[in-house]
């Protein structure tokens, strides 16, 4: 029996999915190569944007002809959009045989035993499921042998103005510093080098525990034997305290690379979105992580055209890119999500107005990142060597989150190498291995 899941949006995302093929792995699927072979599909969604909704359904309409040839294969569909819109879903899709929700994937054997009995199984559930943390009980598969996400924190308490992920994902829980080490022991153990915490808001984590904080997990993190590099994302602006970047600097493992979202630079628009902090406030926070960790690489998320927003408000959102100087941006286009409050406000400015607002900031930085890769030539930098291509060259990364393509050596996967950079491209770095 052959399992195939087809992943969208974010790394949250990702886990579940690990975390679902672990599953099936212990009920004995294996994964299949391609869909057409696999007896059970997952499609598990995104909803942040209407983007990701689209392509959800058009995914779904291509695997739906696995149908004529294995009438018995099962097609279901999880994550954000089925938590949000999963009746809606099933409707447009009535060959579904299977939609859960976020908080319910431990229930997945049970859904998966309903739907080959033929029945449509359907569970989404409003509260957070009490029985979540069964989860643990299950491995992950993983891509990549090296590296590791390990979820931390599930939901977000912010309530950002434009942001479906609190009706998506629920309130903050974070998830017991018992687990989380356990289960990082257990990656070291098979070969992992790099853990990559991840959460809606890793900075808000342990407030609902009570008796701990990121900071304090980080160290916690470091001492587990055999952890080379940690990583955590996403970051709060408004939780991002001196004790976190203390703590960054501090531990040896800690990689210099932070992606912290501003979203908008103009206060207006900042406030507009409730996002509990200024641009100067912003900047500070910056300013701070760079008298820290100097060669630290930033990277950031932009929403352009928010209700309300201003060429001039744009303006203010281009200063900062060009001030901050990231590494690397990721800008969207606003996108009204049902439910949310932004939602109910008036969209001001034309769509085409907005698409050349983003194009432009888009080019801006484009450059700013070609800037920086060049900074790197002549340098020699740590690499965590995680791929090895078919040509016999190898693919790694920085610890300032680089792409770096190497000339092949064998033995070298999963190694910390030293390597000189000899060119940087736009989007990648190549070096040798010295
Ligand atoms: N429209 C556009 N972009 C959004 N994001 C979140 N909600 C929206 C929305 N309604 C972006 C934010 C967030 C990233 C994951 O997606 O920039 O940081
Ligand atoms: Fe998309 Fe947000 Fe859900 Fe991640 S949490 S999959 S970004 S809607």
């Amino acid at each position: 029996m052959k399992y195939y899941i087809r992943t969208f949006g974010c790394q949250m995302n990702i886990y579940d999915s690990e975390k679902m093929a672990g599953i099936l792995k212990t009920l004995g699927y294996e994964p299949a190569r391609d869909w057409k072979e696999a007896d059970v599909i997952l499609v598990n969604t995104c909803s942040v944007r209407e983007k990701p909704d689209q392509k959800v359904l058009s995914a779904l309409g291509e695997f739906k002809k696995i149908k004529k040839e294995k009438p018995d294969a099962i097609i279901g569909v999880c994550g954000c959009l089925a938590q949000r819109a999963g009746y809606e879903i099933l409707q447009k899709a009535p060959f579904i045989d299977m939609v859960f929700g976020t908080t319910n994937i431990h229930h997945l054997p049970k859904l998966l035993e309903e739907a080959k009995s033929g029945n449509k199984a359907v569970e989404i559930i409003e509260e957070i499921d009490e029985g979540e943390a069964e989860l643990d009980k299950y491995p992950t598969v993983r891509e990549n042998k090296y590296t590791a996400y390990v979820t931390i924190i599930r939901g977000c308490d912010k309530k950002c103005t434009y942001c479906i992920v609190p009706y998506t994902r629920g309130k903050e829980r974070s998830r017991r510093i018992g687990e989380i080490l356990q289960e990082v022991q257990y990656l070291v153990e098979d070969g992992v080098k790099e853990i990559h915490l991840i959460g809606q808001n890793v900075t808000a984590y342990g407030k609902d525990l009570g008796d701990v904080k990121f900071w304090e997990l980080l160290y916690a993190v470091a001492n587990v034997d055999g952890v080379e590099r940690i990583r955590f994302t996403t970051g709060h602006p408004r939780d991002l305290d001196e004790d976190i970047i203390k703590a960054m600097a501090d531990i040896p493992q800690v990689c210099e690379a932070l992606h912290l979202p501003i979203q908008a630079g103009s206060d207006r628009v900042l406030e507009a979105m409730d996002r509990g902090y200024t641009q100067k406030e912003y900047l500070q926070k910056i300013e701070l992580l760079k008298k820290y960790i100097p060669d630290i690489a930033l990277s950031t998320d932009i929403i352009v055209g928010f209700p309300g927003e201003t060429y001039e408000d744009y303006l203010e959102t281009v200063k900062v890119v060009k001030e901050v100087e990231y590494d690397q941006v990721f800008a969207f286009k606003y996108s009204p999500r049902p439910g949310t409050p932004a939602a109910e406000m008036e969209m001001t400015e034309k769509p085409e107005v907005v698409s050349k607002w983003l194009s432009e900031l888009i080019n801006i930085q484009k450059d700013i990142s070609f800037k920086k890769n060049l900074q790197y030539e002549g340098k020699t930098v740590e690499v965590l060597v995680e791929e090895e291509k078919e040509d016999g060259s190898l693919v790694g990364r920085t610890r300032t989150n680089k792409l770096v393509h190497l000339k092949g050596r064998n033995n070298l996967l999963g190694r910390l190498v030293n390597v000189k950079i000899t060119q940087a491209n736009r989007f990648s770095l190549v070096g040798e291995v010295i």
